[in-house]
This record gives structure tokens, sequence and C-alpha cells, in this order.
């Protein structure tokens, strides 16, 4: 496998693309719109499960909510918001990182369809989908991602800004619904912004297997994720002074509330980010400000809380490259190439589906 190491200064110049300008804007909507299909899974999931699973995970050690409930439409909000604060220098990083090596991986991979997994709000995309473009190569795009909010804007802002774009997007949960991205071209899959580093270190290996198991032979997987480096700067990123990651951590109580009412209070929680040495990985936890008991009728729960005591509600783990490649290769991939800025913060690793 091929190690690169790019200048994150260095860029190469984006596409320009253009909106349709020759049909009226009647006609052009239309076009737009037969360009988008979006099929909807999250409604599928059974009630009681759901219910269930928190339930489950407020009476484990440690107490835990699922991450995903961070994005509903405030919290996709406040996560762009984050992305763009001066301590958080990962996404920036990793912007910079693909700008530097996304035709490399439109030519090695060979791929006209870029399928994402939790693709947010898709602004790194645009730097493949430009490389794409560039090599005359881009087709289809399938955005997977639980929020649907985002995943509409996406579909309507993408065939606006590349002609002749299809986009398929899905709204689903990555642990549970890749069998639904449709049977395409030559794929490249991506996962970005480390988003793999919020699974549990059990999760991981069974969630790149089914990828692996998702993929036709000859497709391409591009796997972001942040690596180790010092703790300061780790954890500086999720406790940013503007108080973004607390309001986006204290959000996760809201967007709870269409499945277990408003038993919590937000206000009575605080916002912790530590790094957990010996995992290598950022945890956040909402810390109860005082002792209390919250009734859970739609979960058939009280809880009660100690003041200080923690619910966790994320991990963030943290990378080596060797950890990166053992990983890939355990789910069947082979390694195709290796891509890392010029201060080790975040990799980039290109693999693929072998042919036989
Ligand atoms: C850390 S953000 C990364 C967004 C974008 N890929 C980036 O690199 O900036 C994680 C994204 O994954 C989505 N997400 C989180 N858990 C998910 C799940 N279980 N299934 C599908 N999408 C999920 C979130 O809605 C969010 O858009």
């Amino acid at each position: 496998m091929e190690a690169t190491r790019y200048s994150a200064g260095s860029t190469i110049p984006l596409l320009s693309t253009t909106l349709s300008v020759i049909f009226s804007s009647r006609c052009a909507f239309m076009l737009k719109q037969s360009n988008i299909s979006i099929d909807v899974h999250l409604d599928n999931r059974d009630p009681d499960a759901v219910r269930e699973e928190i339930r489950a995970g407020l009476l484990s050690t440690p107490r835990t909510l699922p991450t995903r409930y961070f994005y509903d439409e405030r919290g996709s909000e406040l996560f762009e918001q984050i992305c763009e604060s001066p301590e958080y220098y990962q996404t920036r990083t990793e912007h910079e990182l693909l700008k530097t090596v996304a035709d490399d991986v439109v030519a090695r991979t060979g791929a006209d369809e870029l399928v994402e997994l939790g693709s947010g709000a898709a602004t790194k995309t645009r730097v493949v989908l430009d490389a794409m473009a560039r090599a005359q190569r881009l087709r289809f795009y399938v955005p997977l991602d639980v929020s649907e909010g985002i995943v509409r804007r996406v579909a309507q802002e993408l065939v606006e800004e590349y002609e002749g774009l299809q986009v398929h997007g899905v709204v689903g949960d990555f642990l549970a619904h890749l069998g639904h991205i449709p049977q395409g071209g030559r794929r490249l899959v991506m996962f970005l912004g480390g988003t793999i580093g919020n699974l549990g270190p059990e999760a991981v290996p069974a969630f790149l297997s089914t990828v692996f198991d998702e993929m036709d032979r000859g497709d391409s997987f591009l796997l972001g994720v942040q690596l180790i480096t010092d703790v300061a700067r780790l954890e500086a990123a999720y406790n940013d002074s503007a108080g973004l990651s607390a309001a986006f951590n204290k959000n996760m109580l809201y967007a709870l509330q269409p499945v277990i009412g408003p038993a919590f209070d937000p206000e009575a929680f605080d916002h912790v980010a530590r790094f957990n040495h010996a995992e290598h990985r950022i945890e956040m936890y909402l810390r109860s400000v005082r002792r209390q008991v919250i009734p859970i009728p739609e979960l058939e729960l009280t809880l009660p809380l100690e003041e200080g005591e923690e619910i966790l509600t994320e991990i963030s783990t943290k990378y080596t490259r060797h950890h990166v490649e053992v990983l890939l290769a355990r789910a069947g991939f082979s390694p195709v190439a290796w891509y890392s800025d010029p201060h080790d913060l975040h990799g980039l690793a290109l693999a693929q589906k072998p042919f036989g």
C-alpha cells in the first residue's frame, strides 16, 4: 500500500459548477426533482425496540444514551457550527487533506458513483464530487444519514450544483440499513469525519464486515479517521469556548423527547468531555448537577441520579494507521493507499473489495 503525505496548504482548483439555467425556474425545479429520490427507513423501526434500547442504556454501567439522537434538525445545525469553531480542527484538516488527494482517489478507484455513510451536510463531499466531475465520471450520489432534513436539503443542493447528477438519499441507520443502498455502477463508499470513532470497539469489526458484504467486488472504501494526538488539543476540540459542544450534548435531551417525552431537564445537566487514555478516545457525558429522581413513564422506569453522576452520550475513538489497516484487512479489504496531513492529525485509508 502506498503512503502519501500531502501538504494541507496546497489545493487543487475546484471545478466551477454551474446551475442549470436552460429551463425556466418551474421546469428546472421539475427536472431537479426527477433527479432526486429519497427512501426513508427510520419509520420502520419497532418503537418498542427503540424504547428498550434507551432503557437498557440508562440502566447499564456506565449509563449511556444512543449517540445517533444527537442529530435531530437542531443537533445537525449545531454540529455544522462546531465544525467551523476554531477548536474543532478535525473537519478543516480532513477537508484540506481531501482537496489534495481527491483526484488521486478518483483515479485509483474509477468510481462513477459515490455512496456516503453519515453524509451530514456533505461539505467535504463536494471536493470528491468535483474530482469525479473533472474525471468526467460523476453520475450518482447516495447520501445515507439518520437526519431526514439534512438528506433532503443536501439532495436538493447537489442536483442544483451538479448538472445531470442523480441523487438517491437513504434516511436510515448505517448500523441497520446498508442493505438499502441501491446497486449501481463502480462505487466509492465514503465514511468521513472520524464518525467510525463513535462506534464502540465491539461494533467496529461487525460494521466494517457489513460494509464489505454490501459492496461489489472492485468497489472502493474511503475511511476517514482521527489520529491520536496531544490530549490538550483533543479535549479543547470538544470543549469549545463558544459552548457549541455543550449545547450539542444537551440538545440530545430535547431530541429524545418525541420518543420518551420531556423527562429530562437539560438545565439539570453539565457537559463533560475528557480523554480516556486506556481506550484512546474522547468521551462525552451529561453530568447531573444535583440529585434527581426522573420518572420516565414511556420506559416504565424511574431513574435516580446522584449529584455528579454521568450519562455517556458519545465516544470518539482516535486511531493509529496500523490499527486502521488491521481493522480493514480483517473485514476483507485490500489496502490501496494511506493519506495523512503533515501533522498526522487525520488519516484517510483507501481500500478495495478485491476482485477474486
Ligand atoms: C460526525 S458527523 C459527520 C458528518 C460528515 N460526514 C462530516 O464528515 O462532516 C456524523 C454524521 O453521521 C450521522 N449519523 C450519526 N449516527 C448515525 C447512524 N447510526 N446512522 C446514520 N447516520 C448517522 C449524523 O446525522 C451526522 O450527519
